[in-house]
């Protein structure tokens, strides 16, 4: 192994400084001899270049002088430990002699301790360990069982990583259903362009276009869906307010109530023309706001006499992907919570497969402050769906703004760059073993590099993410020419 330095002044049981002779980056693995118990795993978390030039000696210089400096690179280095003869992550007990060597830590010591190993029926290949060729694979069980975070700035990544993570629960035959307000991910039935990252990475290209279905309530705006319908019948008068655009309740709601009484008592099996029709015949200005905003829901055909098939909607194995560009924020929330609420019934009642549901933009529809029609089902799934086997996935810009309680449930957390420091703070309390090291790296990130904590993995880790088998649909828009 290489000698990199030596530990110097007090050991402490979790950490230790060290003083380097040869440099490396924050976030390396290191090793230290121990005699008891061998190579021991850690992680180098800071670094800081001491020198003798005070403040008054540098102020003194000239522009063409050259200082002379004593200075040496010193750096605080993280114990991540070693595993014992039952294959348990242990920290040694007695710290660390002062001026034991340090070296760089070696790959197999590494995929040792942090159990980076092949899982080929169970394992999520998401990319290599950061400056390493060591596959990082996320245990699916664990990913729908106890629920994942993907967090970032807006342009960190989050999208194109989401979508590695579908390709990868595709390939294992994992069920999912994407809620995807910007109709982002029906670029996973196409294969990507294959570049040299491909090869590094191991990654063939490769489209899903036979696992992917997808639905939308406006097939006019996005003619590649299905169309997503609910039932009439089962649709509560306050919920068909939030479909016809109405928000004064006070105003509408008994009017519309006494509508739906009238013409459910001439035929229990109405449809929405049988709304419009009545409420044409009807005098007063408030019906005929009701008419105009009737005509509006059934020109969307968003609610007909049986809403679409929860067998057609979700299949074993396949991404169904519930596309919701171009409608209104209010009603977005409405079919969240229906689904939601669907899907959880049904799979307490195992008569869906169990599945994985992604929630992109998620701080729209768990809020924080204030609530969305769809926050109380999601905080649900939150706490209670891994009983059931109903694995819940939220992605957001805005790690502060989504609600905490859903956020604290989310075992795996895939954390790209993020810079907010109101997002930051949500996130090292969310976290558990996240040191001042790694929140300060995760401000410096490159696009494309993650830090996953959770997924199987006792550590939290740095990751390059791995290229797309398939299209990434979320470019950015270009304003000018390049
Ligand atoms: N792992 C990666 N490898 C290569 N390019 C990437 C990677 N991750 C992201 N990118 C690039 O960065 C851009 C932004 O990524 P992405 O759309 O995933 O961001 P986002 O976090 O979802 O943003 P938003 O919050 O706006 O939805 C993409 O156009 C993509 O080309
Ligand atoms: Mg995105």
């Amino acid at each position: 192994m290489d000698e990199v330095g030596r530990i110097f002044g007090d050991v402490g049981l979790g950490q230790f400084h060290l003083i380097l002779v040869h440099p490396v980056e924050r976030g390396d693995y290191l090793a230290v001899d121990d005699e008891v118990h061998g190579h021991v795993l850690c992680q180098l978390d800071d670094l800081k270049r001491k020198s003798d030039l005070e403040f008054e000696r540098a102020g003194a210089l000239g522009p063409t002088d050259e200082a002379s400096v004593h200075q040496s690179l010193l750096g605080v280095a993280r114990i991540v430990g070693y595993r014992d003869d039952q294959g348990v992550v242990k920290c040694p007990t007695v710290p660390f002699r002062p001026g034991a060597r340090v070296y760089r830590a070696e790959e197999p010591l590494i995929a040792e301790v942090l159990g980076l190993k092949r899982r080929s029926n169970s394992g999520a290949y998401v990319g290599l360990l950061r400056n390493h060729n060591l596959r990082v694979e996320l245990d699916i069980n664990q990913l729908v069982q106890r629920h994942v975070s993907v967090l970032a700035k807006t342009g960190g990544g989050k999208s194109y990583l989401l979508g590695v993570l579908i390709e990868e629960l595709l390939r294992h035959k994992v069920t999912c259903v994407i809620i995807d307000p910007h109709g982002e991910y029906g670029s996973l039935r196409a294969a990507s362009e294959k570049t040299a990252r491909h090869a590094r990475f191991g990654v063939e290209s490769q489209g899903f276009a036979r696992q992917v279905l997808e639905y939308s309530p406006d097939v006019t705006l996005n003619p590649t869906a299905k169309p997503l319908t609910f039932s009439l019948r089962h649709t509560d008068p306050r919920d068909l307010l939030v479909f016809m655009g109405l928000a004064n309740v006070k105003t509408f709601l008994g009017p519309l109530k006494q509508l739906l009484e009238q013409v459910g008592a001439a035929n229990p099996d109405y449809t929405v023309r049988d709304l419009v029709r009545a409420a044409e015949l009807s005098e007063g200005a408030i019906l005929e706001t009701l008419h105009e905003r009737l005509e509006y829901v059934e020109e969307s055909k968003l609610l007909g006499p049986v809403g679409t098939s929860l067998n057609d909607l979700v299949q074993k194995g396949a991404a169904t992907l519930i596309n919701l560009r171009g409608i209104a924020p209010d009603v977005q929330e409405l079919v969240v919570a229906r689904l939601a609420s669907t899907l959880f019934d049904n799979r307490k009642k195992d008569k869906i497969p169990p599945l994985f549901l992604v929630i992109e933009e998620a701080h729209n529809f768990a809020p924080q402050q204030g609530t969305a029609t769809c926050s109380r089902i999601l905080k649900n799934i939150a706490s209670e769906g891994r009983k059931f086997g109903l694995g819940l996935c939220v992605v957001t810009q805005r790690a502060a703004r989504i609600d905490k309680s859903v956020l604290s449930q989310c075992n795996t957390q895939l954390i790209l760059q993020v810079t907010n420091p109101l997002d930051l703070k949500a996130i090292a309390q969310s976290i558990e073993g996240l040191t001042d090291g790694m929140t300060e790296m995760i401000q410096s990130l490159p696009v494309g590099t993650a830090l996953v904590t959770g997924g199987g993995y006792h550590t939290p880790l740095f990751c390059e993410i791995r290229p797309r088998a398939t299209r990434h649909g979320g470019e950015s828009v270009q304003i000018v020419a390049a």
